[in-house]
């Protein structure tokens, strides 16, 4: 059948080339930045007399940070009438969680491990966005990562690529819909291609040097998940791999992404990533990066005034083939024209639109859904939770707990300062108890415009006194603890994962008052909280969960929502054990033996402090009637894994069944344990339900070192539960 939308597309794509310039091609490839937001250092030449200028020359193809329909309009009109060609501009932003009303952070929402809620929370990203002018985001990020020390964890959904390739599915379908060329849908894009997320030592922007195995089974599997769902545009990133900065990398933006993937979107850098090749000692001068990004297929420049001073020249030299050119402005004009922008350039500038569309209560409520679904009960020891919701007197006690903004978490340009509902709100609205407030301490603020940042108090202990007094006089203490929405996100690498500023000290002074405590973490990374969870009885994992965080977190204290979240990470003891993953490799000496030669430290468990998967409920499950339905299977076989789940406890309430797999001899090695596939379960008190899994060679393969995918014949395990950590577990074996 001949796609008829997608012909006429191409026609006049090739219509349209056919009349460009040089330098009309290369202002296509050319992006700025706005003049109010901005998210990187900007480049010597980047002033607005320079942005105006290019953009009435038709040399600017697309902006950031321009938001609201009329700032919108006003660029879009110079692109659209004061151009030769009038082509219109892409208009790219950062909708990492939400737009005016937010949602929990990624790391948070992938807790969820519900992708219906993560999608619908992409949607209403989108719908907000678009009702403002924008119709392109630079989201989802889809970097795996090991590393809690890189702050950027928050923006991802964790270290499992395959968790993260269906959250990387389900979020590009959240933004982009059905049909891009509605005015409430938008272009996504999957970032940062690729293998940002192993910086080494979880420095930001630091060298990566990792082997083939993981680029290809870790690293690259959300891409290509991103890449099967249409995600429109690919964004390159700010390092090196294996010796190569990957703007300049061939390798994996033409050979791997647009070759043997076959993506025919077109890849954005990362914000003047073109200029750093020189400084990664790979390129001399912008001439030379110029060349070689354009070769390795980075098609569009974003504020990095590279390609708009370079490229034409190159051409007119001969050291590059205008095909290069041509290439690229055929990929970015057809996302233009799938997004609907050629037949209305202004379709996202609808001011009714954006008064109705951005921040009502639909929206809210749906925040509010899936930040009650990302909260992960890490511990609960002699059910402190749920509160008893009449007659108790309750001291709220930390910096975080009245936090208005710390909760809105990091990128989160569109939305407002100081508009989350904080823990002192949410728990204000359970009125039959008696709640007092205290701090504790104070939050340092050493905020510019950009560089956000906050600092818990590290030197002041004079409020440490009344939060010791209002803990004596409670029944229980809850206390909101951890990082700032700031002290995570872009450049907020950390070397220690603890509690920030004094809270450790307040943590125990507390204690010493009152043990019933009930300790809310607010974070953006796993935590090191080792003394915490040897002493405090429940704690609850609340990350930074958007506009609503204060309802969705006293709901759960209160038991108005039972907790089914499950860690997309895993929490170490120490800093000393970062990386730490559960799909680890067994090592040659695995084994736990009396002297001293295997695999540990001498001064650490092996074992995380939470593994991943992890997550408790008010309610408890029971599994039973582990099957594999067959007894021989060959490498083609579909097979069916069954097993019983029953809610053996008091309330109503929700369990991810996990299924993992252990490839147990590889012609290269497998991990312990690979996830391999999950359910959401819904059951009442007391209800039981058969979950059925399949097996096929989707899950049961890996990539080799060339990067193609293998099934081999052999033994396997497989195990179910409610975490990584499972002990039910069975065996089969493939054959040819
Ligand atoms: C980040 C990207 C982001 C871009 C534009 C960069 O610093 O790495 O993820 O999309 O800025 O704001």
């Amino acid at each position: 059948m001949i796609d008829t939308k997608n012909e006429t597309i191409n026609e006049r794509v090739d219509s349209l080339l056919s009349k460009m310039t040089i330098e009309e091609k290369v202002g296509q490839m050319n992006q700025y930045n706005g003049f109010w937001d901005v998210t990187g250092p900007v480049p010597e030449e980047g002033t607005a007399k320079t942005k105006f200028e290019h953009l009435k020359k038709g040399w600017v193809g697309s902006m950031l940070n321009v938001r609201g329909t009329e700032n919108v309009k006003e660029v879009q009109r110079i692109a659209v009438e004061e151009t030769r060609l009038g082509i219109p501009l892409i208009i790219g932003f950062d909708v990492i969680h939400g737009y005016k009303t937010l949602s929990p952070i990624p790391l948070a929402e992938a807790a969820s491990w519900d992708l219906e809620a993560i999608e619908k929370s992409a949607r209403i990203a989108a719908i907000e966005a678009s009702a403002s002018g924008i119709n392109w985001t630079f989201a989802p990020m889809v970097d795996i990562s090991r590393d809690a020390r890189w702050g950027r964890v928050m923006e991802g959904a964790g270290e499992d690529p395959y968790l993260g390739s269906k959250i990387a599915k389900a979020r590009v379908k959240g933004f982009q819909g059905d049909d891009l060329s509605k005015n409430n849908t938008i272009a996504a894009c999957a970032k940062h291609f690729a293998a940002y997320g192993f910086s080494e030592s979880g420095k930001e922007y630091n060298t990566v040097d990792i082997g083939t195995s993981t680029l290809h089974n870790l690293v690259l599997p959300p891409f290509k998940a991103a890449v099967d769902s249409d995600v429109k545009t690919i964004m390159n990133s700010f390092n090196e791999l294996n010796g190569v900065p990957v703007t300049a990398s061939k390798y994996l933006q033409r050979d791997i992404l647009k070759e043997k993937w076959g993506f025919n979107g077109f890849v954005i850098s990362d914000w003047a990533s073109i200029n750093e090749i020189i400084s990664w000692g790979h390129a001399e001068n912008k001439r030379e990066a110029a060349k070689l990004a354009s070769t390795a297929g980075s098609d569009m420049d974003m504020e990095g005034y590279v390609y708009v001073r370079e490229l034409a020249k190159l051409v007119e030299d001969g050291v590059i083939k205008e095909e290069i050119l041509d290439d690229a402005v055929r990929r970015i004009l057809r996302v233009k024209f799938e997004l609907g922008l050629f037949d209305d350039p202004y379709k996202y500038c609808d001011e009714e639109n954006e008064k109705q569309n951005i921040g009502n209560k639909s929206h809210h409520d749906a925040v509010l859904d899936v930040a009650k679904k990302s909260i992960v009960l890490l511990k609960n020891k002699n059910n402190l939770l749920p509160l008893k919701k009449k007659g108790q007197k309750i001291a709220l006690i930390g910096p975080l707990a009245d936090e208005k903004n710390s909760p809105l978490g990091s990128w989160r340009l569109g939305s407002d300062d100081n508009t989350a509902i904080s823990v002192l709100e949410g728990m204000q609205q359970y009125k039959e108890n008696t709640l007092v407030f205290e701090k504790g301490l104070d939050l340092v603020e050493g905020n510019t415009a950009f560089t956000q940042q906050v600092n818990i108090n590290n030197t002041d202990r004079s409020k440490i006194k009344e939060a010791i007094a209002a803990a004596k006089n409670a029944d229980v203490v809850v206390m909101v603890l951890g990082e700032h929405g700031f002290q995570s996100g872009e450049g907020r690498s950390r070397t220690e994962l603890d509690l920030p500023g004094l809270q450790q000290e307040l943590l125990e002074e507390v204690y010493k008052a009152n043990k019933n405590i009930v300790l809310v973490l607010n974070n953006g990374r796993p935590l090191t909280i080792e003394w915490a969870d040897a002493n405090i009885p429940t704690i609850v994992e609340a990350w930074q969960l958007g506009s609503q965080s204060g309802n969705a977190i006293a709901n759960v204290l209160y038991g108005d929502y039972n907790p089914s979240g499950k860690l997309p990470m895993t929490f170490p003891r120490n800093v000393g054990q970062v990386p730490i993953y559960y799909n680890y490799k067994s090592t040659g000496r695995p084994n736990k033996e009396s002297h001293v030669f295997w695999s540990h430290y001498i001064d650490s468990e092996n074992t995380p402090l939470y593994p991943f998967g992890h997550g408790l409920s008010y309610t408890s499950f029971e599994y039973s009637n582990f099957k594999i339905h067959g007894e021989k299977f060959s490498i083609n076989d579909e097979i069916k894994v069954t097993v019983d789940l029953k809610n053996s406890g008091e309330y109503d309430g929700k369990e991810v069944v996990q299924l993992y797999i252990r490839d147990l001899f590889g012609s290269t090695t497998r991990p312990v344990r690979e996830l391999k596939g999950f359910e959401l379960v819904p059951l009442k008190k007391g209800e039981s339900k058969t979950i059925e899994f399949k097996l096929t060679r989707k899950e049961l393969g890996f990539f080799d070192n060339q990067g193609n995918y293998i099934v081999e014949p052999g033994k396997f395990k497989v195990f179910v539960g409610g975490s990584s950590t499972t002990k039910l577990e069975l065996d089969f074996e493939l054959t040819e």
